[in-house]
């Protein structure tokens, strides 16, 4: 597919207790798009993810980066992936080395490597914590600090599973605003369809393993049916207020 930067095809895991958890996933994802996942709990969303960066193995199928393919267990800075929780990324002794480590691991070292990590923390606005201690940050710092220490690889994927998850609503705006300013591709995992509605065209609705749908964000989010089929509501911003435009009186249509 032209301007294809990542693409899956029947990518399935199916797990030794027999659990299928992924089945025949196919999907591509273009330079620079910005690509929301949806789907109930246990739908398969991270699972997905883990697969797609490597991390772990799906047994059918296969992960393309820019047409090469993606080896489980290898290293491959091209993607970022931030995890949900923050503490299974953040392993060093202070932010900036944790942000170094992967810097380090594309080859930078001395001085390069430190304008890399400086520039990484100043893209998420937290130079200011480069000396800290990872465990004495903030839920909202250590999600910043997880994404400065995938985007100093500057990869062209990022994969993000629940980025707004335990945000107050000062970080989540902020997040928003910095994922918005980027001009890598995303894959977004998120039940805050919110968040999804703003910063992605275009949904995939996954359940039991299988994606559902596949299109425009407002027209997946905004079907209220198909929604409720997979255990989803229609984001608030999308329904209608005609009750309320009733209660004044003065409804005009
Ligand atoms: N490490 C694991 N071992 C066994 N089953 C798992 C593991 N992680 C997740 N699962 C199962 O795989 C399925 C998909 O989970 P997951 O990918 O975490 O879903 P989601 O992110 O959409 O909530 C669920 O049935 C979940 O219970
Ligand atoms: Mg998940």
């Amino acid at each position: 597919m032209t301007g294809s930067l990542l693409q899956t095809r029947n990518l399935s895991l199916t797990r030794a207790n027999g659990d299928k958890v992924l089945q025949g996933v196919s999907l591509d994802i273009a330079q620079g798009e910005r690509v929301g996942l949806i789907g109930p709990n246990g739908a398969g969303k991270t699972t997905l993810m883990l697969c797609l960066t490597g991390v772990i193995r799906a047994t059918a199928g296969e992960v393309r980066l820019d047409g090469a393919p993606v080896a489980p267990g290898g290293f491959h800075p091209g993607m970022g992936f931030v995890f949900q929780q923050a503490d299974d990324q953040l392993f060093s002794p202070t932010v900036a080395e944790d942000v170094a480590f992967g810097a380090r691991n594309l080859g930078l070292s001395g001085a390069a490597l430190d304008a890399a990590v400086t520039a990484a923390l100043d893209r998420v606005g937290i130079a200011a914590l480069a000396d800290r201690p990872v465990h004495h940050l903030s839920g909202g710092e250590k999600r910043l600090a997880c994404l400065a220490g995938v985007l100093v690889m500057s990869p062209r994927l990022l994969l993000l599973d629940e980025p707004s998850a335990a945000l107050d609503l000062r970080n989540r705006r902020r997040l928003i605003e910095l994922l918005g300013g980027m001009d890598q591709a995303m894959l977004l995992a998120s039940h805050d369809l919110e968040l999804v509605l703003e910063l992605c065209p275009r949904v995939i609705l996954i359940d039991d393993g299988r994606i559902v749908a596949d299109g425009v964000a407002e027209a997946i989010l905004g079907d209220a049916a198909l929604m409720a089929r997979h255990g989803q509501e229609v984001p608030h911003s999308l329904t209608h207020h005609a009750k309320v435009a009733h209660g004044h009186g003065r409804l005009v249509v």
